[in-house]
């Protein structure tokens, strides 16, 4: 069963699950608006807003087949809006369809997929956006953390039950978001209002979500999940999300550094033109990569006294995301780093004190039944 699957992903994944041999039921609030036909795909209304008939519906999709194996959580939207202009009635609704819609299908769905020979799938459709908050998307931001927040709990409750639960996080999706489900405050919109300097992003924005992937990769993405029991918690969809949400494994203060750090950068009238270009360089480096916050803000001191030192404070950088990439083992990027950079795991391990190394190595074995060189080259 799929929520809100009149278009975009959902209707992606109705169709793509059905092709592959599922039957399913693509849940929607407008069932005359799916156009795609298959044998094995059931348009059944839902409003996610209304727990009766949501109850009914699925009570009866269970008296027609005895089970309910997998729940898709897709159904959402988004509401751009400075907080202090957003009405009460407006932030309840974004988390009534987005958060607490989940939990109704989840409750109504559970009592028949618990105690299952075959094991039961919860799939809760995330974003990129509930790892990195962006300004006037605090209330759609906000309600995808919360959906990682409720899928971690998920999974550990349901666990016992035979029920395993992921949250899959799109990046930019060409889907019918911009077009019907972005919603707008108008107050914040106003020609004369506070936030005209911030308004001048969302274009581009629009731009790459209308720009993004096909659909169809999301749902692919899904399908793998399903078919994997060993999937990652939080998985990735090829793109923004693959790129940047591993920057937020950990709820750390990176945000707040960079910042400060930008900050300390373009704000500084003496810069010359290379140092800038090397610190906005390190800035990228940073946003792309994982590290702790301490090391950001040592970074920020060094690059505004010395130009000299940054080099080898990139280097530091590089060393501490890779052997964080290593510790999540990330092994690919990890790899590539490596290469990048022609560091030895040697002098990453030396950088953070400690490393598993042989795990890291045998690991690596497993995957590519081969070492990279500049690991056997290492010295420690
Ligand atoms: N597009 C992206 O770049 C992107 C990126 C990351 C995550 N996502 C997430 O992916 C999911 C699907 O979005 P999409 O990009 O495929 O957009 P979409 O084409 O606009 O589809 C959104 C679906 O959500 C349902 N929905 C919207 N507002 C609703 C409301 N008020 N009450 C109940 N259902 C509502 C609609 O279902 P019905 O009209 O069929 O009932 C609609 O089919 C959303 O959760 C979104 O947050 C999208």
């Amino acid at each position: 069963m799929i929520t809100g699957t009149s278009s975009g992903i959902g209707k992606a994944c109705a169709y793509f699950l059905a092709q592959n041999g599922f039957i399913v039921y693509a849940g929607t609030r407008t069932p005359n608006k799916i156009d795609i036909k298959h044998k094995n795909l059931y348009p059944i209304k839902l409003d996610l807003t209304n727990f009766e008939q949501l109850n009914n519906a699925i009570s009866e999709i269970y008296k027609k087949h005895n089970h309910i194996d997998i729940l898709i959580n897709n159904a959402g939207y988004g509401f751009i809006s400075a907080v202090e202009y957003a009405s009460e009635e407006d932030m309840q609704k974004q988390f009534d369809v987005n958060v607490f819609g989940i939990f109704r299908v989840c409750k109504a769905v559970i009592p028949y997929m618990k105690n299952k020979k075959t094991e039961g799938i919860i799939i809760n459709i995330g974003s990129y956006f509930g790892k990195v908050s962006f300004p006037l998307f605090a209330f759609y931001s906000a309600s995808k953390f919360a959906i990682e927040g409720l899928t971690d709990a998920l999974r550990y409750e349901l666990e016992p039950l035979n029920i395993r639960v992921h949250s899959v996080l799109p990046g930019f999706t060409k889907s019918s978001f911009t077009d019907s489900n972005l919603i707008r405050n108008l107050d914040t919109f106003k020609d004369d209002a506070s936030y005209a300097k911030i308004l001048d992003t969302i274009p581009q924005l629009m731009t790459n979500i209308d720009n993004g992937s096909n659909p169809k990769a999301v749902a692919e993405t899904i399908l793998k999940t399903i078919n994997n029991s060993y999937s990652e918690s939080r998985v990735y969809v090829e793109g923004e999300s693959y790129k940047i949400s591993p920057l937020r494994d950990e709820l750390t203060n990176d945000e707040q550094m960079l910042y400060r750090f930008y900050k300390l950068e373009v704000e500084n009238t003496n810069i010359d033109k290379d140092e800038l270009k090397i610190a906005m360089d390190a800035k990228e480096i940073l946003l792309r990569n994982y590290t702790n916050p301490p090391k950001i803000e040592h970074l920020a001191k060094l690059c505004a006294t010395n130009k000299t030192k940054l080099n080898k404070v990139f280097q530091k950088v590089y060393k501490v995301t890779i052997a964080n990439y290593i510790k999540n083992i990330r092994l690919e990027k990890a790899y590539i780093l490596l290469q990048e950079q022609s560091l030895s795991i040697g002098e990453v391990a030396k950088e953070v004190g400690y490393m598993h190394q042989g795990n890291f190595t045998k690991l690596f074995f497993e995957k590519y039944g081969t070492y990279p060189k500049n690991i056997l080259n290492q010295k420690c």
